[in-house]
């Protein structure tokens, strides 16, 4: 027996207390209320540095004839322990995905969140309202680029350099030149930079809309922009003349404002027209009897039109002997305005959440 430092009472002593420690690991199971409590016993128990490891490292101090016993009876408590452990651990797990499937449980009955879905800006419905009108009476619908050269934004339209049309349109100039033309370019003045495309695009007989952003460089206030749109209208056929122009007008107006409306027209100049233009609508806020609107005038100064100048026909390849046409344009922002009494031009680019809500 020599040799060994313990005796047969002391290797029972040990499994009493490992019987011991894990009666008590055991007992306090039912107080383990989450996965941390559990883990912090079962490394108290089994850990590295454990009280039942501990008494396992003994082993090597059991006397031979005992040692089989010793060693059987303590992994009997090791392997309950460890039982004991996974199984609270698996029920914690349950329990706590049990939770939180509940709190995630998704009721089919609640009446859905509701989404705000955007509205349509006020440009885009009456430029929508434009268009609509304009292809019941045959007109199509074409676009045209916002960054043009110099040739079709003024040369085409019968205004060459230096000739003082130029300065009726502040200009924003670009620094880069045209890729195939080498030409200057500018951000479009006026949506009449299509005019030319069209005409050599399509040819005649042509009837079109062209709306769009157009841009001048210049101060701002509540009845300016530097950034805001037009539509400009072309009608090349036979024999076209200014009682067109009236008529389609017309006819566009009073479906547009759902009344009757009469226009007048008076003499104006764009260097792309001739004769050039200005039509006027009668008011339609006092229709034509004076309010504080049209300043008791009967009338609003809305656009210019007028029976396209020879130049730019031929600009466009149009054969001059057969078709002459008409043009016109006018500022879509505007007729917003006058649509729904917006007094401040800066509110429809302005991005106003609450102003933009009312249409
Ligand atoms: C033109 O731009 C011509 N291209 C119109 C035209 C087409 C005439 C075809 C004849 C034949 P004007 O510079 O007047 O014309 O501008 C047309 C409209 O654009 C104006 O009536 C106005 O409604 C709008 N407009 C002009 N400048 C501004 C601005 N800074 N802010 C907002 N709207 C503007």
């Amino acid at each position: 027996m020599s040799g060994y430092n313990y005796t047969v009472s002391n290797s029972k002593k040990l499994l009493l207390e490992a019987e011991e420690i894990s009666k008590k690991a055991l007992g306090s199971a039912g107080a383990w209320k989450n996965l941390d409590e559990i883990k912090s016993q079962e490394n108290k128990t089994l850990g590295r540095k454990g009280s039942i490891t501990s008494i396992l490292k003994e082993i090597k101090n059991i006397p031979p004839e005992e040692r089989g016993n010793f060693g059987k009876s303590l992994n009997t408590i090791k392997v309950s322990l460890e039982k004991a452990f996974s199984a609270a651990k698996e029920h914690i797990m349950n329990e706590e995905l049990r939770v939180s499937l509940e709190k995630e449980k998704i009721d089919v009955t609640v009446p859905a969140a509701k989404h705000s879905l955007g509205g349509i800006h006020p440009l885009s419905q009456v430029q929508r309202k434009i268009e609509k009108i304009f292809t019941s009476m045959g007109f199509s619908i074409l676009d045209g680029p916002e960054v043009d050269t110099e040739f079709f934004n003024f040369d085409a339209l019968n205004v060459p350099t230096d000739h003082p049309a130029r300065d009726m349109q502040d200009t924003f100039w670009m620094s880069k030149k045209s890729n195939d033309s080498n030409q200057n370019t500018v951000l479009r003045t006026q949506t009449s930079n299509v005019q030319v495309r069209a005409m050599r695009e399509f040819g005649a007989p042509l009837r079109a809309i062209i709306p769009g952003r157009v841009f001048r460089n210049e101060a701002t206030d509540a009845t300016h922009e530097i950034d805001f749109n037009q539509v400009e209208g072309l009608l090349i056929d036979e024999n076209v003349s200014v009682a067109n122009i009236k008529g389609v007008m017309k006819d566009f107006f009073s479906a547009f404002f759902e009344k009757e409306i009469t226009v007048r027209l008076r003499p104006g100049y764009f260097p792309f027209v001739e004769p050039g233009l200005e039509m006027d609508l009668s008011c339609i806020f006092c229709s034509g009897s004076g309010c504080r609107i049209c300043k008791k005038t009967g009338w609003i100064e809305f656009m210019g039109c007028g029976l396209i100048h020879k130049n730019v026909l031929k600009n466009g390849h149009i054969d001059t002997d057969k078709y002459n046409g008409f043009a016109f344009g006018f500022g879509i922002t505007r007729l917003v305005m006058m649509k729904y009494g917006i007094d401040d031009i800066r509110l429809l680019r302005g991005a106003n959440m609450g102003f933009l809500r009312q249409f």
